[in-house]
């Protein structure tokens, strides 16, 4: 799409741009520099997935041409990067027809079938070997997109195949698809194209944190994501799915006059199409593409590439083979139902049907209750399961289960098994409505549910669960970090009655356990020495292993930071708590009510009495504190310290280290090639930016 030179003097440009925002009186030659340096970033972004600044950066020109807009609006653009917001909610969806129908594909599912669709594919080409090109089949919602004059005009869904529904504002949202694109410099005048739109696993997984986080419904599955997605109201809900779209096939164009045109050869093979999208900005599958002479070959690759599919960064069904030469495509025709040049090879299925037999409410650390569906063992891609997690009581509704429901299940990639929907169409009438439990399974006291929250909770901290998950969390790799005292052992030793609470494993009767099976004299020595060993670990990470709700290894790393005593926190207030680095008023009340209940002071005195780390060693050592009450943030390379040596310095020195800009930053340390983190800095005033030697004068004074 660009050279290396246009990058070149792009990036100049955006360079020139970002030092001199207050340009607002611009001409038209110099707004369409801007918006060329805009699309550019957007291009390196979300096509190449490689930015050359950074989202703060992009964000302040993004904002300058809103304000050149703003005071010029005759000069809006339709594919200014501004007109991709969509402000408008979608009233209705109109019906529109598609240039060409939209066909399916025919499905292979094994080398056999491989071989007799190209036995059929040779004598309708009258050719005897062919040359194919075989691509990933992504996993998502199907789109067409038609542009004219370069201009993007409608993007439109599937729907019948014939005519599907108008959803370009939502497509707009889609930041991997341009606006405009030269399809000119090639001799074309009208264009549609077909593509797929996804939603990458990482996206999906944040997106479904976020959406339970929020007490809303998570997604099954990032195909559903994507195509759930197309028909929403709310453009804006659209951008926040973080979609992207490949684009793998032309199925109409009409030529321009023109006879100087850039490479007509192009339109020629399959391939040639691919390497004109990507030219003209577009992410087809350039790249993940392979072509290949012979049906041999092909069965070869997509083998091999089944093997490697839960690499990528995004959910494949298959792979899709499709005769390269496109004056041999109409020669070979179609079916009403797919064209006879290309086949899917689909890939083992993910999917199974299973019943749902029955639900275990399992209670958390937290005392949050989540429903565990446990279903008749069933193997999808080669793993057998028969427990999956279904969130909430909100879930259970909105996806209608009912016990001795047969349910659609997948497993996609390495995400864990999710209940897809169950199957009314199954039903006996022996299907009962799941009740979700109003007291605790295991402590039978009340459970609660927050307004606005989704979970129910058991609030009796003695509940037996809780306990036992406490003390797991205790023992675990970040926390204390017990090796010994895993899971299983908390657990034997719980039931076995010779553990009941944290304090109560630093007074082990290692007598009594030498007499249980399993612990022979060796795991005992070992176990000792791991309780012995977690004495000595540090006060942050004592703070994460009490298991305070909302308090991470970062906060209990901050609020260890600012304190010379665990018993220092009991006088703290909600207020005085806020004043921490990333801590709001949610995480600020949590750990005051931690404080303020007197069994968890009387635990803490317990700890102390065993010898554990309830000091900040590092105030307590260095002389001076000179950086107290002082947050700092290290930004670009240093080159004199490594940053976690300069870090440790700064806490040794009584100061906290920050996690990002924010007006509770005291001092930025600005090293080589420093860059967002440096520009928000200057615009608060209160904060002191510093170079590294002057940062090494401060420690040393
Ligand atoms: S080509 C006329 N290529 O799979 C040929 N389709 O099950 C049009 N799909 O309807 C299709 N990846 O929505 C083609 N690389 C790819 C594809 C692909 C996914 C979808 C497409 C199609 C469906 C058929």
């Amino acid at each position: 799409m660009y050279n290396n030179e246009q990058a070149i003097y792009l990036q100049q440009q955006t360079n020139k741009l970002l030092s001199d925002q207050s340009i607002i009186e611009i001409n038209s030659t110099q707004l369409s520099l801007l918006k060329e340096v805009l699309q550019f970033h957007e291009y390196r972004y979300y096509v190449l997935n490689n930015p050359l600044i950074s989202d703060y950066e992009y964000d302040q020109l993004f904002q300058l041409l809103q304000r050149i807009e703003a005071q010029h609006p005759e000069l809006i653009t339709k594919d200014s990067p501004t007109q991709r917001v969509g402000n408008s909610l979608n009233e209705s969806f109109e019906t529109v027809q598609h240039l060409v129908p939209m066909l399916s594909l025919e499905n292979s599912y094994n080398a056999a079938d491989l071989i007799d669709w190209d036995r059929k594919a040779r004598e309708l080409s009258g050719l005897p070997i062919l040359e194919y090109c075989i691509e990933p089949k992504f996993d998502g919602a199907s789109i067409s997109l038609v542009y004219e004059n370069n201009m993007l005009i409608r993007a439109v869904t599937r729907g019948d195949g014939v005519q599907g529904e108008d959803i370009t504002n939502n497509i707009k949202q889609i930041r991997s698809i341009p606006l405009s694109a030269p399809f000119s410099e090639y001799g074309i005048n009208q264009i549609e194209i077909r593509g797929e739109v996804l939603m990458s696993k990482t996206a999906f997984k944040t997106y479904n944190e976020w959406q339970l986080k929020n007490n809303a419904v998570a997604l099954a599955n990032p195909r559903n994501a994507a195509s759930g997605s197309l028909r929403m109201k709310d453009p804006k809900d659209v951008a926040k799915r973080n979609l992207e779209a490949f684009l793998y096939h032309v199925s109409y164009f009409t030529k321009l006059d023109e006879t100087s045109i850039k490479n007509e050869a192009l339109l020629t093979t399959h391939t040639g199409t691919l390497e004109m999208l990507w030219q003209c900005g577009f992410r087809s599958p350039q790249k993940e593409k392979k072509v290949v002479a012979g049906i041999d070959n092909v069965i070869q690759h997509v083998q091999d590439f089944e093997a490697v599919r839960d690499e990528l960064p995004y959910e494949i069904d298959g792979m899709v083979i499709k005769v390269n030469n496109i004056a041999l495509q109409e020669k070979m025709g179609m079916t009403t139902h797919h064209p006879r040049w290309a086949i899917a090879f689909k890939f083992k299925a993910r999917q199974a049907t299973s019943i749902l037999r029955s639900i275990e409410f399992q209670v958390g650390r937290t005392g949050a209750v989540t429903p565990v569906a446990k279903l008749d063992p069933v193997a999808i891609g080669g793993v057998m399961v028969s427990s999956i997690s279904i969130h909430n009581e909100e879930y259970i509704k909105e996806k209608d289960l009912y016990l001795n429901d047969t349910v659609l299940i997948e497993r996609a990639g390495d995400v864990i098994p999710q209940i897809v929907k169950s199957l009314p169409d199954l039903r006996t009438g022996n299907e009962i409505p799941i009740q979700f439990p109003t007291h605790c399974p295991i402590c039978r006291s009340k459970l609660f549910k927050e307004e606005e929250e989704a979970i129910w909770r058991c609030i009796n901290i003695e509940c037996e669960a809780q306990v036992v998950e406490r003390m797991i969390h205790f023992v675990s790799k970040d926390a204390m970090d017990i090796k010994s005292l895993g899971e299983a052992n908390i657990r034997k030793l719980y039931d076995a009655g010779l553990l009941k609470d944290i304090p109560g494993i630093y007074q082990l009767n290692f007598n009594t356990i030498a007499t249980m099976e399993g612990f022979g004299k060796k795991s005992i020595d070992n176990l000792k020495a791991a309780i012995e060993a977690s004495k000595q670990q540090p006060l942050n990470r004592l703070i994460y292993a009490l298991g305070i709700r909302f308090v991470g290894e970062t906060t209990a790393k901050t609020i260890a930071n600012s304190i010379e005593n665990i018993f220092d926190l009991p006088y703290q207030t909600i207020e005085t708590l806020q004043q921490l680095d990333d801590i709001g008023i949610k995480v600020a009340t949590s750990i005051y009510q931690f404080f303020q209940n007197q069994e968890n002071i009387t635990m803490l005195r317990q700890l102390e009495g065993f010898g554990l780390q309830i000091i900040n060693k590092k105030k307590e050592i260095i002389a001076g504190n000179n950086l107290q009450g002082q947050s700092f943030l290290f930004t670009g390379t240093l080159t004199k310290l490594k940053r976690s040596d300069a870090e440790n310095i700064v806490e040794q020195q009584g100061g906290t280290i920050a996690s990002s800009v924010s007006s509770k930053l005291s001092v930025l340390v600005v090293g080589e090639d420093a860059g967002s983190k440096l520009e928000k800095a200057k615009k608060i005033n209160t904060i002191k930016i510093i170079n590294e030697d002057e940062f090494l004068q401060l420690i040393h004074t």
